[in-house]
């Protein structure tokens, strides 16, 4: 019986209108990465930082879970064994497809962490420079999201996972972003079987042993069917 590891990007909740980071129409398009995803950006223009962020909560509350999010759900449901749902993407669609249970190693766009204290709490609709942290009253509050150069939540339980796992897929992610695009590796020292799963080759598509390739809602409930030996 297998032992699963999921790790999911943007491209899985694409079709739901959430927007890659990369490629044409990307979030990162019209904006410099450094400026809205680094704690020296956050630093520099708190306003515009939380209006980037603010929009994107706003987007996130208002798209449905696909059938890719729901497939993975049902596999978490179904499957015998261990099934364990990593995710880079801070919006809750997982949560929404049907899943209960999902590693955000990214954190997540519902959430607020004060950066003086490190208390957390739900998110307000809009939070704003000066936001004051309901803890500690210091008015440092930020979305609780994983900036560049800033370590990824969970990786000790990540890494066990990756660690005994005998079945790797990567859905709807470019292979560009570390740690997350060397978890392949990780599952292949394993000794685990690994997929791609995504809409085109990534940058580490040569790590996997298998490569599916096309949009996510079809291709994902396929891959889940035949897991459960459908
Ligand atoms: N189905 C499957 N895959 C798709 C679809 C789709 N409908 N649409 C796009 N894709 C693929 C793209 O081909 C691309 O390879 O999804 C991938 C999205 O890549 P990115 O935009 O780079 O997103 P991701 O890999 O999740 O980014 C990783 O980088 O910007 C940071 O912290 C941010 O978590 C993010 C991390």
């Amino acid at each position: 019986m297998d032992n699963i590891v999921i790790l999911t990007g943007a491209g899985i909740s694409t079709e739901s209108g959430m927007g890659t980071f990369r490629g044409a129409g990307g979030l990162w398009e019209n904006r410099r990465v450094e400026d809205v995803a680094t704690p020296e950006g956050f630093a520099r223009d708190p306003e515009m930082v939380h209006r980037f962020y603010n929009m994107r909560r706003q987007k996130a509350a208002s798209v449905r879970p696909n059938a890719a999010h729901e497939a993975l759900a049902r596999l978490q449901r179904e499957h015998p064994g261990k099934v364990t749902l990593v995710t880079q993407n801070v919006d809750a669609l997982h949560e929404a497809g049907g899943s209960d249970s999902v590693i955000h190693m990214h954190g997540r766009l519902a959430g607020a962490l004060c950066a003086a204290c490190d208390h957390r709490w739900e998110a307000p609709d809009e939070m704003h420079p000066g936001f004051p942290c309901p803890a500690c009253a210091a008015p440092h509050a930020r979305p609780d999201v994983v900036w560049f150069g800033e370590m990824p939540y969970h990786m000790e339980e990540i890494f066990d996972a990756l660690s005994t796992c005998t079945l790797f897929a990567a859905i709807g992610t470019s292979g560009q972003v570390y740690p997350a695009a060397g978890f392949v590796q990780e599952a292949f020292r394993a000794g685990a079987h690994t997929v791609e799963i995504n809409l085109e080759p990534s940058a580490v598509v040569s790590d996997f042993a298998e490569t599916r390739f096309g949009p996510a809602t079809q291709t994902v409930p396929a891959w889940v069917d035949e897991v459960l030996g459908r």
